[in-house]
């Protein structure tokens, strides 16, 4: 089990333009993340996903409350964005150079930095990539790849830095059920060999289950944290477990959650709008 990359979110919350439109983006939200655990957070669009993971990352600050990473300060109000290797983001639209073969693309960083030889790095890219079954694609053009391809790159490419932490913001959202299916258990695999802490954003609920040591449902703006739901189902999981009775009860626990509050995201709306 990993030792590090406990994260402690305390109390954080979030205004944007304080003296302007205030738009109070998170309120009080607290998440205790074990190293090595699996956390997916959920909530209507707008609730302050992104802006959560923004402050994890050192993107960009909080207002109110703190966050802290192995009893180390990440970010409180005031204090200067602190973004590091320990923490590499995936997003829903990654940056791969297209014109680059897969192998440079995820070797290039640690050997730029100096922080591995080329043969080590060549090598470890090679083991990361066959884990996400991309051993025979390393000397192909990342440009010519697919979605769930370039997906897999990209994780790979962010666990080359050896982060204490993985943020992924949605990175599955563009791609086909069937495809994601794929590179879901592709993850599973990098998660279960890495045992990385991870910090997962999205909006699938049961690609929230499928991955997920907690699931973190957030109320719709400002967001707060709703409820967390422990998932308790053993690893390693492949796609049967979407099947399971454990499975269907956590989706319809959550579900009602979620509903809830996509509920309320939609009367607001309608408010705005009246
Ligand atoms: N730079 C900014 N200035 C002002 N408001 C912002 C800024 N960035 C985000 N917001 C607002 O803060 C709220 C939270 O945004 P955020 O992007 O964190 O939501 P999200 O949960 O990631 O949404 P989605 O699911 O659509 O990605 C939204 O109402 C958004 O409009
Ligand atoms: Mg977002």
């Amino acid at each position: 089990m990993a030792t590090q990359g406990a994260l402690a979110i305390r109390h954080a919350g979030k205004i944007y333009d304080p003296e302007g439109v205030h738009v109070v983006a998170l309120d009080d939200v607290s998440v205790d993340i074990g190293a090595g655990e699996f956390c997916v957070i959920v909530g209507p669009s707008g609730c302050g996903k992104t802006t959560l993971l923004n402050a994890v990352a050192g993107f960009d600050q909080l207002t109110d409350g703190e966050i802290v990473m192995d009893e180390q300060l990440l970010a409180s109000p005031g204090r200067k964005l602190l973004p590091g290797p320990d923490r590499m983001v995936v997003f829903q639209h990654g940056a791969l150079f297209p014109w680059k073969t897969v192998l440079w693309n995820v070797a290039c960083g640690p050997i730029a930095q100096n922080r591995m030889t080329p043969t080590e790095a060549n090598e470890k890219a090679r083991e990361l990539l066959g884990r996400v079954g991309l051993a025979g694609a390393e000397k192909q053009y990342s440009g010519e790849l697919s979605g769930g391809q370039k997906r897999r790159v990209e994780i790979v490419r962010a666990l080359m830095n050896d982060p204490k932490i993985l943020l992924l913001d949605e990175p599955f959202r563009a791609l086909d059920a069937l495809t994601k299916s794929v590179v879901q258990e592709y993850l599973l695999e990098l998660y279960d060999y890495s045992r990385k802490t991870v910090f997962f954003i999205t909006h699938d609920l049961e690609e929230a289950i499928f991955l997920a040591d907690n699931v973190v449902v957030m109320t719709t703006r400002p967001g707060r944290v709703k409820k967390i739901v422990r998932v308790d189902m053993p690893r390693p999981r492949t796609h049967e477990v979407t099947t399971t009775d454990r499975f269907l009860q956590l989706k319809s626990e959550l579900g009602a959650a979620i509903h809830e509050e996509a509920l309320r995201a939609f009367e607001a709306g309608e408010r705005e709008l009246a």
